[in-house]
């Protein structure tokens, strides 16, 4: 494959109505304040998915705004690409109900279970697709609904994940632009110190397990923190390599919206100064898959990413999970 290969030709991005501050938590008898979550994460608001919004809905939502974008219509969708930890459904994926929603019946749907690297997986398969040569336009959807996996009782995980959809539609590069260098990585060898216990194959849902919460998601959070700094900044050096570019080169850095520490010590590794660095992790908190296609739409709308921008992205999930692409616009 000669890159540029695809190019991102269009982006949406959808949340559920509600809106929830840090303050909200202690009516629900939660022991944190804003201040504690503010200056551990830098987070201030979240979505929160209330009665009648699934994954769907609002994957379908980013994706009609992304094709929109694109100029593209759902009957020329060849592939429909979903990164998410939490599908609507164990069985059958979120990508096929989509499909159904959208009404893109030529489109092959699959999701991808890569966690917080789900899009940036995602996107780096559906250029493999589009190289592989049947494929011309792919959409590719993160999207979490993460306040219904999480133990609304676990102070730990419950402040800093939030819900929502990000979409961008992948077709053939043209002008030179598109991605020019992609990397990912993975280490099973971590995979307990961010997962759900049980609830999966190996121990379904019991009232027992429903009770002691071990069905949603549980994190050792410092040492997800270091993890995440350390492969977060290998992953920047990897794709710059690979571009062959120099940090200075970079227009626009788009992390994974984590924590605004973690962003930080990122950036800092990188060499790229945070007046080029896009953040919303104030406003969305952890959306896992979605956080980089959400960051990306918004950078897009307000004119950060334009014709030429040269972007870099990198992310870093359970699993783990890792990677990095630079994308020229
Ligand atoms: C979770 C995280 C914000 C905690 O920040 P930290 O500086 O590492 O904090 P510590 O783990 O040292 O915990 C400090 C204390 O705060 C407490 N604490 C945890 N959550 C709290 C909350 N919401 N409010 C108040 N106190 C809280 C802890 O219980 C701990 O108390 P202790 O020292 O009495 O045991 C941080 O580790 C982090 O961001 N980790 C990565 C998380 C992440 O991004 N995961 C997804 C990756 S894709």
């Amino acid at each position: 494959m000669k890159r540029p290969f695809a190019m991102i030709a269009g982006t949406g991005h959808a949340v559920p109505k509600r809106r929830m501050s840090n303050d909200e938590f202690q009516a629900l008898g939660i022991d944190t304040s804003d201040e504690w979550i503010r200056d551990r994460t830098g987070i201030r608001y979240r979505y929160v998915a209330g009665e009648g919004e699934t994954l769907t809905s609002i994957s379908t939502e980013a994706a009609r705004m992304a094709m929109q974008a694109a100029g593209v219509t759902a009957a020329e969708l060849d592939a429909i690409v979903l990164g998410t930890a939490s599908p609507d459904h164990l069985l059958p994926s979120t990508a096929v109900e989509v499909q159904a929603a959208l009404g893109a019946t030529r489109a092959v749907a699959f999701d991808i279970a890569a966690a917080c690297s789900g899009w940036l997986y995602g996107a780096q398969v559906a250029e493999g697709l589009m190289a592989a040569g049947h494929y011309e336009t792919v959409l590719v959807i993160g999207a979490e609904l993460l306040t219904r996996i999480i133990n609304w009782k676990d102070r730990n995980t419950v402040v800093l994940f939030g819900d929502g959809a990000g979409a961008t539609v992948l077709k053939r590069s043209t002008r030179g632009r598109g991605i020019i260098s992609a990397y990912m990585r993975s280490d099973g060898t971590l995979a307990t110190l961010l997962h759900r216990p049980k609830g999966g194959a190996a121990c379904p849902s019991t009232p027992e397990i429903i009770a002691e919460g071990s069905d949603k998601i549980q994190m050792a959070g410092r040492e997800v923190f270091k993890n995440a700094v350390r492969s977060m900044a290998d992953a920047c050096d990897r794709a710059l390599d690979g571009a062959k570019l120099a940090a200075s080169d970079i227009d626009l850095l788009i992390p994974h919206q984590a924590n605004i520490r973690i962003i930080e010590a990122t950036a800092k590794h990188a060499n790229i100064p945070m007046e080029k660095v896009f953040v919303n992790v104030d406003r969305y908190g952890n959306t896992s898959a979605a956080s980089i296609p959400i960051a990306l739409d918004e950078a897009v709308r307000e004119g950060r990413v334009h014709d030429g921008s040269v972007v870099l992205f990198v992310a870093f999930g359970a699993g783990f999970t890792w990677g990095s692409m630079v994308v020229r616009f």
